[in-house]
């Protein structure tokens, strides 16, 4: 089943059945079990769940930036190619043009022995040879000064180790963006800085998604910056998706025992440093107690057999631990999608799941 947005149209990209593994030593490691969805053009769509869901794996499978232990199954189209077939020249016309990723550390990303100048002209080369030299440059003052980073025309000469975190980031944003691209997936972008910077680069590409119309895909652990940000959330648990909708009806009517868990185990104060981020926080982090979702996430190694989600779930059914529910729409509400065999309000699975009302 795919997950929809309410909106219509054609989506940008779409994933299906995508299943990714990992070969080691000690068995085969299923990272990603057979998602489907589709994004659309303009949206920003938010990714979550605990550590090890899959959330970065998915999407760094669609620029084939897997590890080379790595096997994938099914289908990532984008126009009109499925990327997970692509050889590497064409997948690099598509990579950093129309599909960009910002990760969580810059300094993985930037070359430490190239100053920043000439890494950006670098970028934007690889795409556009038909730019002179002088206009390169003249196009990459401007995109810093797009992210905010003063005196532009001297950072272009500095090294990366000459600039803040944050400013690293800011760079790692202007390379993403320079050429334009349709895709902007930022994964994390702003966990490894302070809480201020973090404000001020979420507002930056806040502005500049706008601005552009590109669809971003915003992978992070911060629910408060995903209501404040995205339009749609998916909620990843064991790789695979268990509930996906617009961000402030899942939020506010969460259907899935696991998206009502992560909320309920989400401090009130989100660290963006932004009050709207606070009070458009999920209803239900706000009202209850700090709540610590019991045991741990499964061995992916050894999934069970059923829902991946069962033996942490205090409202599973018998069935629950021998079949798998898939991702199917609410009965009720068909543009929202949850994979549990479990009816009913989000107020009645909240009393069950987690003892309170
Ligand atoms: N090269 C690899 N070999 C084996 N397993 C891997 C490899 N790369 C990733 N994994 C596993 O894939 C699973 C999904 O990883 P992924 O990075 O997508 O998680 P995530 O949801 O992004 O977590 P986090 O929030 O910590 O970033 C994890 O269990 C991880 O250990
Ligand atoms: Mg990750």
């Amino acid at each position: 089943m795919t997950a929809r947005t309410t909106g219509t149209g054609q989506p940008i990209l779409s994933m299906r059945e995508l299943v990714i593994a990992f070969d080691t030593p000690d068995g085969v490691v299923e990272a990603v079990n057979g998602i489907s969805l589709d994004l659309y053009p303009g949206e920003v769509l938010g990714i979550v769940g605990e550590s090890g869901s899959g959330k970065s794996q998915s999407w760094m499978a669609t620029l084939g930036l897997l590890a080379d232990n790595a096997s994938t199954q099914g289908e990532v189209t984008f126009d009109g190619h499925n990327l997970l077939d692509l050889d590497s020249r064409t997948l690099n016309t598509i990579r950093g043009q129309r599909i960009s990723m910002v990760f969580q550390d810059p300094m993985t990303s930037l070359n430490p022995y190239l100053d920043i100048g000439t890494q950006m002209i670098e970028a934007l080369g690889t795409h556009d040879r038909s730019l002179n030299r002088a206009d390169a440059r003249r196009r990459c003052v401007e995109m810093l000064d797009r992210v905010a980073i003063p005196d532009a025309d001297r950072r272009m000469r500095q090294y990366p180790h000459e600039l803040s975190g944050g400013m690293r980031q800011r760079v790692m944003i202007a390379i993403a963006l320079l050429n334009d691209p349709d895709v902007l997936i930022a994964d994390e972008p702003t966990t490894a800085l302070d809480v201020t910077i973090q404000a001020e680069i979420l507002d930056i590409l806040t502005e500049l998604q706008r601005e552009r119309g590109m669809a971003v895909v915003f992978i992070t652990h911060d629910l408060g910056v995903v209501a404040e940000l995205c339009s749609r959330v998916c909620v990843m648990y064991a790789g695979e998706l268990v509930e996906v909708g617009p961000v402030q009806e899942v939020f506010e009517d969460a259907r899935h025992p696991y998206t009502l868990s992560l909320m309920r185990a989400t401090p009130r104060t989100t660290n963006t440093g932004s009050s709207a981020a606070d009070d458009r926080a999920p209803d239900a982090a706000k009202r209850a107690a700090l709540y610590a979702i019991p045991g741990a996430p499964p061995n992916m190694r050894l999934r069970p057999p059923g829902c991946a989600f069962e033996p942490r779930c205090r409202c599973a059914e018998p069935r629950c631990r021998t079949e798998a529910p898939a991702l199917e729409a609410l009965s009720d509400q068909p543009h929202r999608h949850k994979a549990c065999f479990r009816t009913g309000s989000s107020e009645d699975l909240s009393r069950e799941l987690l003892d309170v009302g």
